[in-house]
């Protein structure tokens, strides 16, 4: 069992079969860049701060480009009232919680042009707060079903066109709906299942009872499922031009039953892996299909990687099943040598895993239409890291679960191939995928033709259960080196496929970068809420520091840039370092190591940073600012103290004085106009 050998012996066994330098890190992005530029990180890093507002840089200016219900059109008022606000306009405002960002090009190229006053934006709009909505709202028990629907409205995507004006990138406002590109996708908008899973009984079931209790207005394509999308976290985007968005939490759109339904033990697992067996909304409020009770498979429309063609209003969306269910974190593309599709996959739950698919057939560059299926046939692989640095590529395969939980004396069969990617989970686990410290958004080098070249990132956000270190999950250097313990800061792991192609079923793998405090007088510290975090930066045999710099705690969205530094969000943070707000940083990946780390950005109080984006120029830098005022200076969160309390929200951002905060998108540039960053 790897998981209880001291990772001080991991580490040292894996230096020695890779020969690598102790202390340093073992895999390098040299050699992958596409420019000369040498002068990786020209800022100095921001200092800590918890004011309410977007702090940067000297030399650098923010402002709001979008916001929760701005209008996308003008059928709907300019003035946004959240106290009055129903499901058909929400339908036609910018949602709520903004995640994932990306750009398109105003008409579908290839390779992506890196100019452009044109561009399509796509928001994934994650969840909704009630303590972040309705204003005048004095008892959360009085809340509505017309309002609980109404906020469902602001879950989804966001896509709008943006034009580069005097002031900057802003948004251009359609007539209609249908007209331009701009559109909103919610829970409630039609869809379509693909690949292998499509006809999974409980996908029709529950698609059955949805469509009964949602009316068709009209949108609905032959065999579609109006069950829209839900906990879009973060996302992708093809080759070809499509936008991916990835639903992680969607139990918390469902209210649960007192009893779980007895519908088998293969749906009860599933009800609590994903935990939809213990959500808190009363069933009176939410829309019928979203109360188990009724609609008992209803989460297994959910957990998918949604394809969105940004280009037609009027398009489809389809949920790709061969890419597996689970909490999906982003969707990363990149080309293999011989030109299929690799899709990487976080699943954001402690001790779930992460996953690679890849395509069966090829992508071609001169024909849009014919790359538009290319994610429904393919192969699913889980990541195992195994001790000495290396690790496989797990094939997801009926005959391989089914042969892997007989061996282990598992009772669980699977009966199809549509059965094995809705239990996704179960199959990785019974293979011997790696457990991870919440795996969230994962990331590929590649070149201007979106060929993967081979180091791939994934942020693993934190880990609060204390356990020994296991390959891909280190622990610290701790005054008690035997005793198990969390992983509160989180860490960055790099991977480096086998030959440079993200068609291999081999990697190596290392630490890029620790979460921690590079300066910490001691290795441990206490968090907001009391708890004990390890938080040295060192590699955890203690013989060298992975990275230096600003401290930082719980990685989540990354961003690889065209001279591959590497940009770090973080989501809870302020939890380990209270001092700080959740931030963007950026990793020198030039220097020698210890990397440097500089903190470039500085949210509002309360607010995960998400994003983040730059344009096609790298000019200008996009963060979707999400959830400001979910919490103040103290931590408490403002659920606790909203209701008893009375309290006023503790931020007003993005529009200050005593406004209500709303989660927005910001455009940040350089006021002599280079490069943000440089
Ligand atoms: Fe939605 Fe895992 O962050
Ligand atoms: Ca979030
Ligand atoms: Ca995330
Ligand atoms: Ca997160």
């Amino acid at each position: 069992m790897t998981a209880s050998k001291p990772m001080r012996d991991m580490i040292a066994s894996r230096r020695a079969v890779l020969g690598a330098m102790a202390g340093a890190p073992l895999l390098s992005f040299a050699g992958c860049a596409t420019s000369t530029n040498q002068t990786a990180l020209g800022f100095v890093s921001v200092p800590a701060t918890n004011a309410d507002t977007i702090t940067l840089p000297p030399g650098y200016s923010w402002r709001a480009v979008i916001g929760w219900g701005d209008a996308l059109f003008d059928t709907v008022s300019a003035t946004f009232d959240l106290n009055a606000l129903t499901r058909a306009e929400q339908e036609q405002r910018f949602g709520s919680h903004n995640d994932m960002l990306a750009w398109f090009p105003a008409t579908p190229t290839f390779p992506q042009p890196r100019t452009g006053a044109r561009m399509i934006l796509c928001a994934n709009h994650e969840y909704v707060s009630l303590e972040l909505a309705y204003p005048s709202l004095r008892d959360p028990g009085a809340i509505t079903p017309a309002q609980v629907e109404a906020l469902y409205a602001a879950i989804g995507v966001g896509i709008v066109d943006l034009e580069q004006r005097a002031e900057g990138w802003s948004v251009v406002r359609g007539a209609a709906p249908g007209d331009g590109h701009n559109r909103r996708i919610t829970p409630f908008t039609p869809v379509l299942f693909t690949g292998p899973a499509a006809q999974h009984p409980w996908l029709v079931a529950a698609a059955a009872i949805t469509n009964a209790a949602e009316p068709d207005r009209g949108d609905s394509a032959p065999g579609a499922v109006r069950c829209g999308t839900v906990g879009n976290c973060a996302g992708g985007q093809t080759p070809w031009g499509t936008y991916l968005t990835a639903e992680e939490n969607f139990e918390e759109v469902f209210a649960s039953t007192d009893s779980l339904p007895a519908l088998g033990d293969a749906y009860t697992d599933d009800a609590i892996s994903f935990g939809y067996d213990s959500t808190r909304l009363p069933a009176s409020i939410v829309p019928r299909h979203f109360r188990l009770a009724e609609n008992p498979h209803g989460p297994s429309l959910y957990g998918w990687i949604v394809e969105i063609d940004p280009y037609d209003p009027r398009s489809t969306p389809k949920k790709r099943t061969a890419l597996g269910r689970k909490k999906a974190e982003c969707a990363t593309t990149a080309l293999t040598r011989d030109s299929r599709v690799a899709v990487y996959t976080g699943d954001d739950q402690i001790n779930q895993h992460v996953y690679k698919f890849i395509s069966r057939d090829r992508f071609d560059p001169n024909n849009r239409a014919a790359n538009m299926d290319l994610l429904d046939d393919g192969d699913l692989y889980v990541a195992r890291f195994d001790e000495n640095g290396s690790g496989q590529w797990l094939a997801i395969t009926l005959a391989a679960a089914n042969a892997a939980a007989e061996t282990s004396g598992s009772p669980i069969r699977f009966r199809d191939e549509a059965d094995l990617l809705m239990r996704t989970r179960e199959a990785a686990r019974l293979l011997g995928a790696t457990p991870m410290d919440r795996p969230e958004d994962v990331e590929a080098v590649r070149d201007e033709n979106w060929r993967g070249l081979g180091p791939v990132l994934i942020a693993c956000t934190k880990g609060y259960e204390p356990v020994l270190a296991r390959p891909g999950n280190p622990r610290r250097p701790s005054p008690t080196p035997d005793a198990p313990q969390t992983n509160a800061a989180g860490h960055v792991l790099q991977l480096m496929e086998e030959g440079g192609d993200c068609g291999a079923v081999r990697f190596q793998w290392d630490v890029f970068a620790m979460g921690g405090d590079p300066n910490a007088a001691a290795l441990v510290a206490t968090t907001r809420r009391g708890a004990t975090a390890h938080v040295s930066t060192a590699n955890a045999d203690g013989s060298g520091v992975v990275n230096t710099g600003a401290r930082f705690a719980c990685p989540d969205n990354l961003l690889i840039d065209s001279t591959h530094r590497v940009w770090i969000t973080t989501d809870g943070g302020d939890d380990v370092f209270a001092d700080c707000n959740d931030s963007l940083l950026v990793a020198d990946t030039r220097a020698p190591a210890p990397r440097p780390v500089n903190r470039f950005l500085i949210g509002p109080l309360g607010a995960e940073i998400c994003g983040p984006l730059l344009a096609p120029d790298e000019r200008a830098l996009f963060c979707a600012i999400q959830h400001p005022g979910a919490n103040g200076v103290s931590g408490v969160p403002y659920s606790q103290t909203r209701w008893t309390d009375g309290a006023p929200p503790p931020s007003n951002f993005p529009d200050g004085g005593q406004s209500w905060p709303r989660s927005a998108v910001v455009v940040v540039t350089r006021d002599d106009g280079g490069r943000i960053g440089d």
